[in-house]
């Protein structure tokens, strides 16, 4: 059994911090955090700590040779009901997916659980209460060894923070996001990191991030390296379109990541009648489609974006591949079943929401 420590001065910390108004997205941080060393091939103590800056040397192998991997998942409590949890135990599957492509540990099932259920405990009044906001969670671990030698780390730290937070896409976003198609750089490749949630794959798509607003667009789509042909994936989000009403989502392999979001609207829309077909998605057969009006919709899934419609598609050159549905209907009836689920609204028939007890100090 995980032993947890409490630092004396969180409940200060906790009793000190108030929930803005306004959140946003990842802006706020919850007072709490979890921490956890691995040193000499084992794990030590797991202490709840007040949110702040760590110390950590400049050799610290994380800033140079980035070994480091992260998740994110949201805690409910919406209509007096929660907080929930959705899914962890995915979360925490493929937050050691990604551990063993960093080579390296895997973080203890009751390390991984304890810290995120006894945070969230402990910031249960800090879970915004309206229908979409959340208290987002942020798992992390990074190599912490203390040298200039690239060779994999033998220390590492596990973290936990937490953020209340609102919707992901600002309201000039509302009525669909744009998405640029990227044809010149590539996010991931066969035999990559593309499938781990290490923070390097984001850095090699930042440029493009700049590139895709600087175009007016407010995502990124990423081809795949090889052929620059298939669609594979948003820089943080999962991509569905729909094609002659049959939800079409590109096969998961190593080179993209496996989002929960997106296994769970596979499962959801099945259970709404609609056939999902996981296959390779041509962009010049998705852009065709659009322009004879086959494709109707398309829309992004992810844990921080729940479903974003997609209002059009374009390129660099200014050609615009508007979608019939910009508003997404399809998109916005499986957001509502999703959010109905997290939220705790509905019989939640797959097990997919973890109920945490409050706790004061
Ligand atoms: C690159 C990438 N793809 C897809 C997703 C969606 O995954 P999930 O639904 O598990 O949040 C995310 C976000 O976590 C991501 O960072």
């Amino acid at each position: 059994m995980t032993q947890l420590n409490i630092d004396p001065a969180l409940a200060s910390a906790i009793k000190n911090f108030q929930l803005p108004e306004t959140l946003g997205f990842g802006n706020v941080m919850a007072p709490v955090m979890a921490s956890c060393e691995y040193e000499n091939g084992k794990w030590g103590e797991l202490t709840l700590l007040p949110y702040g800056p760590i110390t950590m040397y400049p050799t610290s192998k994380v800033l140079h040779y980035a070994q480091e991997i992260f998740e994110g998942m949201k805690a409910y409590r919406v209509n007096g009901k929660g907080p929930f949890i959705f899914r962890p135990e995915e979360n925490y599957l493929r937050f050691n997916r990604s551990a063993e492509r960093m080579a390296m540990p895997h973080v203890p099932h009751s390390i991984f659980m304890k810290s995120v259920f006894e945070l969230t405990s402990y910031c249960a009044n800090f879970v915004p209460r309206r229908s979409g906001e959340s208290l987002y969670l942020r798992p992390f671990m990074f190599a912490s060894e203390e040298s200039l030698g690239i060779k994999p780390a033998e220390k590492f730290r596990f973290m936990v923070i937490a953020s209340p937070s609102g919707s992901y896409f600002s309201d000039t976003t509302v009525g669909g996001i744009s998405v640029y198609i990227e044809r010149e750089n590539a996010r991931a490749f066969p035999g990559g990191t593309g499938y781990a949630k290490t923070g390097g794959n984001y850095a090699a798509g930042l440029s493009a991030a700049i590139k895709t607003k600087n175009l007016g667009f407010v995502q990124t789509l990423w081809l795949d390296a090889r052929e620059k042909r298939y669609v594979e994936e948003m820089s943080g989000m999962n991509i569905f379109v729909v094609i002659n009403n049959e939800l079409v989502t590109p096969m998961t392999g190593n080179t993209i990541l496996d989002g929960i979001t997106r296994k769970s609207i596979i499962t959801l829309a099945r259970d709404m009648g609609y056939t999902v077909v996981e296959r390779n998605i041509d962009i010049n057969e998705l852009l065709s489609e659009i322009k004879a009006g086959r494709c109707t919709e398309a829309f992004a899934c992810g844990t921080a974006a729940i479903i974003s419609p997609i209002n059009y598609f374009g390129e660099a050159t200014g050609e615009r591949y508007p979608l019939h549905h910009p508003d997404g209907k399809i998109a916005m009836l499986l957001r509502e079943g999703l959010l109905a689920i997290q939220e705790g609204r509905v019989d939640d028939k797959h097990k997919w929401i973890a109920a945490v007890e409050p706790k004061t100090l």
